[in-house]
This record gives structure tokens, sequence and C-alpha cells, in this order.
């Protein structure tokens, strides 16, 4: 069984897909342990209620980034973790974490990158005035919300919508694209060839156009 690791900042709503996802077996993997960079994370209170290790690293507790880094992966390469993924962990992780789980560690992000990188992706989203935006899950390499692509999914913008009403509905498919992820990984089913990520056996499918094509 694949043994995971999760980072997390905040609410956790993502963590609580994977953790909703192994418990019902649609995931084959063991949650090993959960750090968090903030102790006030409400994502510490569901590992509580489902028995899952959990710790707190706080950047400000080292001397430097690279001192952080390495802490983490020390904590979890001792539990045998052989994937990181990131849950809503909102730091930039460089070379002193990465190399240790190469083309091993994947992120969530709610934007189709390269589109709307960095903070308030949603807010951007909303302001642009794009008609479709959606979530992404990558692989972590040293630019930020930029690595190799694993799996895009495309949500509709409405035209009322706010930050908060585009957030909900991108959210609702992060919480069905990184638990997959988790169990491709799982499956051993992703092959990483530089920028080109390829989910073996996975189907792929249309486009979505939105608003919807009338005449064409
Ligand atoms: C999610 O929307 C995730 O995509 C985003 O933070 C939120 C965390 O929510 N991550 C990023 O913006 C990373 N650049 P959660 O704590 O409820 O999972």
């Amino acid at each position: 069984m694949l043994k995971i690791g999760v980072l997390v900042s905040g609410r956790g709503s993502n963590l609580q897909a994977i953790i909703d996802g192994v418990e019902s077996r649609k995931i084959y993997a063991s949650i090993e342990l959960v750090i968090s960079d903030n102790p006030d994370a409400y994502a510490l209170q569901r590992c509580k209620r489902h028995g899952i290790r959990h710790s707190v690293l706080r950047r400000k507790d080292f001397s430097s980034k690279d001192e952080f880094e390495e802490a983490l992966a020390e904590n979890l390469k001792e539990k045998g973790v052989e994937l990181v993924v990131l849950a809503g962990f909102m730091r930039i992780l460089g070379k002193s974490f990465l190399r240790h789980f190469p083309n091993k560690v994947i992120n969530i992000h709610p934007s189709l990158i390269p589109a709307f990188q960095g903070l308030h992706a949603q807010r951007q989203a909303v302001e642009f005035g794009v008609k479709v935006s959606g979530c992404t899950v990558h692989i972590v390499d040293e630019s930020v919300d930029a690595g190799p692509v694993i799996v895009q999914a495309v949500v509709p913008l409405l035209p009322d919508d706010t930050e908060e009403s585009l957030s909900e509905r991108i959210l609702s498919y992060e919480h069905r694209v990184l638990p997959q992820t988790v169990q491709w990984f799982a499956e051993g089913r992703v092959e990483v060839d530089g920028r080109k990520v390829i989910v073996r056996g996975a189907e792929y499918g249309t486009l979505p156009v939105n608003p919807r094509l009338e005449k064409f």
C-alpha cells in the first residue's frame, strides 16, 4: 500500500477528501503523517477525529528555509512516506525538500495553470472575466504552481459569480481530482517524462465550451 504524507496550512477540506477516499477504500494508500505549518489549522482537528498521526512544524522555529525543509522531509521519510500531497499548503518548497522526493510531490491549485498562479486564483479568474477556470493537480518542481500537469478539471464561470461562489464550485472538483490522483499513484499509473505526464490507461476526452455554442 502506498504510504503518503500530506502537508496542510488551513481548513483541510482536500485532506478530508483524501481521508474519505482512504476510509472508503477507494484509495489504496495509508496516510502516514500530516504536517501543518500552522498550529491553528482546522486540518489538525480532522486528523484528531480520524486518528491520523499529525504534527506541526513552524517555519519561524527554524533559522533558515533550508533547515525547515530538511526537517519536513526528515519527518516524512522517517514514516516511510513515498508520495507527498500538498493540500492547501501555502508555502513554496525548494530544492532542500524536493530533492528527497523527485517527481513524488503533488499539489492542487484552484485554476487551470499556467493561468492565475499564486494567491487568490479564483478572484483573479473572476476579475479577468474568463468563462472557464478550474483546478489542476501537478507535480511540484521549483516553480510556483507551474510544475508538470497531471490532471485538470474545467469549471464554468457564471455571470453573477463572486470569488466565493466560484471557489465553492471549483472546490467540489478539487475534492474529486486530488483523491483520484493519489489513487493513480497508488496504482503505479503515473508516468512523468519531463513536462509531460501520462496516466496509463486513463481515458482522455473532449473539452466543454462555455457558454454553449448554438449554431456551430
Ligand atoms: C484549495 O482551494 C487549494 O486548491 C488552494 O487552497 C485551498 C485549500 O483548501 N491551494 C492553493 O491555492 C495553492 N497554491 P483546503 O485547506 O480546504 O483543502
